[in-house]
């Protein structure tokens, strides 16, 4: 059989993707996202988003199947993100793959968000070694995951207690007066800034703490710790050096993620480490993890910045994972699940 031609979409958060790809081949990846609606309240505000999904998604759609030069009657099968992610937003996403499935006589892949993170980088990258060790870093979660096959399932082998890496970024942004989503700007900001100007703590490193939290992660207290630096600051009058807080508070979370992911790697024995999810867009998270894993003989893959961020050919890739590896299609009375555990990666 050919690479499997598979339309992907996604609807989890505030970007409405669609992405086209044949086996491990990117052919479109078409995305509308309703970032500037959520700017002013300062994060994604669950109803907008729902109906900007809806309004987006036909043309969203349209626009796929004209750049990848397809009809939606030549595809193999329709895949979807079914969960984790905002209840509402995943709904739009759930009914209209549905639609289409049904419409086309195409059989329908639920896959969870979280895997289709980690199936991208085939895209740019071939087939993911087996097994790899993946670290998700987005605006819902930080993981540790200990990855076999994606199309069976994933191992958990750590995560946030409290804040996910990127909601940390966020929130340091709005306190220092970025928008919205604030990680690209703060990447942005620390350019110009001093990594060790401030000395930021690091979440779950002391002793005591990785005896139980070996492979978890809190970024709470360091946003805390910035929150409180900033303040001070403020109350004493003095200008607030934004671009040395964005430097050092992005080097803590740095810091922290790429010592816990290489720490995993070297438990488990495992000699490639893949990132994934927005934050892995992040200059000096790519940059550190390269250089600290290259130290140890550990092999990193990042997609590039693009398929980092949500999109609709993450999808589309796990989708086509499935067909490639005989997986059984969902039933088209699969459900939306906002909070889908990050074991099951096909519903
Ligand atoms: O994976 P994603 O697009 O959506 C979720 O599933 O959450 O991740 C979005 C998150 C946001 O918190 C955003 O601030 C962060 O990824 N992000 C970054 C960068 N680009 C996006 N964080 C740090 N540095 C970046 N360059
Ligand atoms: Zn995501």
């Amino acid at each position: 059989m050919d690479a499997p031609l598979v339309l992907g979409i996604e609807t989890s958060c505030d970007e409405t993707g669609v992405g086209i790809v044949r086996g491990h081949e990117l052919l479109a990846d078409a995305v509308a996202s309703s970032v500037d609606e959520h700017a002013r309240f300062g994060g994604v505000v669950p109803e907008v988003a729902s109906r900007a999904h809806l309004e987006a998604m036909v043309p969203t759609i349209e626009r796929a199947c004209d750049t990848a030069g397809i009809s939606p009657h030549d595809v193999d099968a329709i895949s979807v993100t079914s969960g984790p992610g905002l209840a509402g937003a995943l709904l739009v996403g759930v009914a209209a793959a549905k639609a289409l499935a049904l419409g086309l006589g195409k059989p329908l892949y639920g896959v969870n968000h979280l895997a289709s993170h980690v199936a991208v980088d085939q895209l740019e990258h071939g087939p993911l070694p087996e097994p790899c060790l993946a670290m998700l870093v987005s605006g819902g979660h930080s993981s540790l995951l200990r990855v076999e096959d994606v199309t069976v399932g994933v191992e958990p082998l750590g995560s946030t207690i409290d804040d996910a890496a990127g909601e940390a970024f966020d929130k340091v942004a709005r306190l220092l007066g970025l928008p919205f989503p604030g990680g690209p700007h703060i990447d942005r900001a620390a350019r110009e800034g001093d990594t060790v100007a401030i000395d930021f703590p690091r979440g779950l490193t002391s002793r005591r703490d990785l005896e139980r939290h070996r492979f978890d992660f809190s970024f709470s207290g360091l946003k805390t710790a910035v929150a409180r630096w900033v303040e001070m600051r403020e109350r004493t009058g003095e200008p607030v050096p934004v671009a040395d807080v964005a430097a050092s508070f992005q080097e803590a979370v740095c810091d922290v993620l790429t010592r816990k992911a290489l720490d995993a790697a070297r438990d488990q024995g495992i000699e490639d480490l893949l990132i994934g999810g927005g934050v892995a867009a992040n200059s000096r998270l790519r940059a550190l993890a390269e250089e600290r894993a290259s130290s140890m003989g550990i092999r990193v893959r990042v997609p590039r910045p693009g398929l980092c961020t949500d999109n609709g050919a993450m999808v589309a890739a796990l989708g086509a994972e499935m067909v490639a590896r005989g997986r059984r299609p969902s039933s088209l009375d699969l459900p939306a699940d906002s909070s889908q555990p990050v074991t099951e990666v096909l519903v």
